[in-house]
């Protein structure tokens, strides 16, 4: 989970490069690098740190010249950040420079290959193999690409690499397999990005690369290839969405720009596929004989998105009557999961490259189970593996905590419950129209959190409860998986230890780690189990936990009774009431972050696409 980017034109490479690592720094952010090809050869730049370090150095690309390079902003897998670690990466004789984002798997035996044939290596990195792989192949082959088709079969994991070679001094190779990269037409320069963003200010004609795709490019002209290859034919897809939403807009950091975002996200995922008072879900190719016939759902995710798949448990039990096991990705694919073709798998990535997702995916496709992603990243491999996908209409998430992804994902949920509902009739008229009238209303609802008041109250919380270590989220039934995203968020941005507990569960175990002012964040957004929640909070009450209440407004008077401070939020269907609480929770957590002085945007150790198993 790095970001690399390529630029071949006529203007100055460097700049560019920095320019488009800048919009990749959330795919890893421990160091970065360049490598820009002039008259004199290979220009390296590289350190540890921010892509600021980088700029610095580089005095913002200014230093390096030549209109032909390659940038890479890292998160660490093989060897600490280290200026060494640090890519671009050149081969032994200098001749071959490299940046990777993936990991070769065996990185070990094709080291120990290369030492016995004389190759050099000077980082830990699994990404300087492949820099001497290719130039192993190249003194054998001559050509470039000749020598990476060979290279790619000895090659075991994930890569996307940009190639520069010392005797192609007008033109870059890039390969990709299990990593993202797209090739991006310029008129009289050409780039490769892994995302869009990066690349977005030059040109919106991109064409999304295939696993086994190559690609030999100059300023002018270009050529696909395959794994053998064979030259292909690609198309070039056009990108609508504005550079704006890929930048921060005003917003002091993407998170809070990106929670503002909600409710237009959920307008666009759902809007669209609703039509004459029916959810109407024309991408997918699942039919309703089979619909009918699904007697298992498992929803296969990871970190957030597997919290959505908590929260699509109860959501799709009670409105399709059908067992639904959420599961970590991670877990699902070592567990031998018994499927078949009445099961269905919905795979939920915003990136839609997380490689546990990925593999799981893989694995129930392999099994036989009918698989159905919600994925944000067109074009991304997972929406590609699986059998049906339903695009999330987020825009282009930055933060790497996410929030507009999550309450897009969880959208998508609730029109796969209406229309699985509808065809399979557990839903009774009545039930469909109230639930989707209320899925209709959701974005303004959300619209009603944001306000500048409720933004205050919650940031004055957050200035009371920033020294507290230990925070307890508790909830029943849907609120216990609110809780668990709840408890995420201020574990990942405000580095504060955190557990999600079923409100249920305390009294079995945790209830004895509460003592005097430990903080309790009780969510009771479950109309129905409001008082058992309450009594919840009064056993943590006595023993002398500091609770933070979270309900509807309609139960205002009856939580200010228990707790010590209460958040608010409109109230909704009950099944949709997580789409709302969830809202505070991500607030208050990036108030916490910002007041204990974290980097709210770039969280340390982590990196928005975890691309490694
Ligand atoms: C959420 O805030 C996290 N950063 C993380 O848990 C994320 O949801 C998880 O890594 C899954 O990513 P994906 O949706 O891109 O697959």
């Amino acid at each position: 989970m790095c970001g690399i980017v390529g630029y071949i034109g006529a203007q100055q490479a460097a700049p560019i490069l920095l320019d488009g690592l800048s919009k990749l720094e959330y795919r890893g952010y421990d160091s970065a690098g360049v490598c820009v090809f002039s008259d004199t050869g290979f220009q390296v730049a590289k350190t540890k740190g921010r892509l600021a370090a980088l700029c610095e150095m580089t005095e913002n690309g200014t230093t390096i010249t030549g209109t032909l390079g390659i940038g890479h902003t890292r998160w660490a897998t093989h060897g600490a950040p280290s200026n060494e670690n640090s890519h671009p990466h050149l081969s032994t004789n200098g001749k071959i420079c490299v940046v990777h984002n993936g990991i070769i798997e065996n990185y070990l035996v094709l080291k120990e290959f290369l030492l016995a044939h004389g190759k050099t290596f000077f980082s830990d990195t699994d990404t300087e193999v492949a820099a001497n792989l290719l130039e192993y192949y190249y003194e054998q082959e001559g050509d470039l690409r000749a020598a990476a088709c060979r290279a790619v079969q000895d090659l075991s994991g994930s890569y996307a690499l940009g190639i520069l070679c010392t005797d192609y001094p007008d033109s870059m190779l890039a390969i990709k397999k299990d990593s993202p990269l797209i090739f991006g037409f310029g008129k009289g320069e050409n780039f490769i990005a892994s995302d869009v963003p990066a690349i977005l200010r030059y040109t919106r004609e991109v064409v999304y690369l295939n696993d086994g795709d190559m690609v030999e490019f100059t300023a002018n002209s270009v050529s696909f290839f395959d794994a053998q290859g064979n030259a292909l034919h690609k198309t070039p897809e056009h990108i609508t969405w504005e550079m704006s939403a890929a930048e921060k807009g005003g917003y002091p950091h993407f998170m809070m720009k990106e929670i503002h975002e909600q409710p237009k996200a959920l307008r666009d995922t759902i809007s669209p596929r609703i039509k004459d008072g029916r959810v109407v879900l024309n991408e997918l190719t699942l039919s309703p004989d089979y619909l009918r016939g699904v007697r298992r759902i498992y929803i296969v995710a990871c970190g957030s998105a597997y919290y959505v798949g908590c929260l699509g448990k109860y959501i799709l039990e009670k409105t399709c009557r059908i067992p639904v096991e959420p599961i970590l990705a991670s877990e699902f694919r070592y567990s031998e999961p018994v499927l078949g073709d009445d099961t269905l798998v919905i795979i939920i990535s915003q990136s839609g490259e997380t490689a546990d997702t990925l593999a799981a995916l893989r694995e129930a496709n392999t099994l036989g189970a009918r698989t159905l992603a919600i994925v944000n990243v067109v074009g991304s491999a997972i929406s590609k593996a699986a059998h049906d996908v339903i695009y999330t209409w987020a825009g282009p998430e930055i933060a790497v905590a996410t929030t507009k992804a999550y309450s897009t994902q969880l959208s998508v949920l609730y029109l796969i419950a209406l229309y699985m509902g509808d065809i399979l009739g557990t839903l009774s008229n009545e039930e469909y129209n109230t639930m989707l009238d209320a899925l209709i209303r959701l974005p303004d609802r959300l619209s009603e959190i944001l306000t500048e008041e409720n933004l205050a109250s919650i940031k004055a919380m957050a200035d009371e409860c920033k020294d507290h270590h230990d925070v307890f989220f508790i909830g029943r039934n849907l609120d216990s998986a609110t809780c668990l995203e709840g408890s995420l968020k201020l574990k990942e941005i405000a580095y504060v230890h955190s557990e999600a507990y079923a409100a249920g569960e305390l009294k079995h175990g945790p209830i004895s780690l509460i003592e005097n002012n430990t903080l309790v964040i009780a969510v009771a957004g479950v109309s129905t189990l409001f008082e058992k929640t309450m009594s919840n909070v009064k056993e943590v009450k006595a023993r002398g936990a500091k609770v933070l209440g979270l309900t509807t407004v309609n139960f205002k008077e009856e939580i200010e009774k228990t707790v010590d401070r209460c958040l608010l939020v409109p109230q909704t269907h009950p099944l949709l009431q997580p789409s709302l609480n969830v809202v505070p929770l991500q607030i208050f957590s990036y108030y916490v972050a910002l007041v204990r002085g974290c980097d709210v945007d770039k969280p340390r150790n982590l990196a928005k696409s975890v691309t490694v198993e």
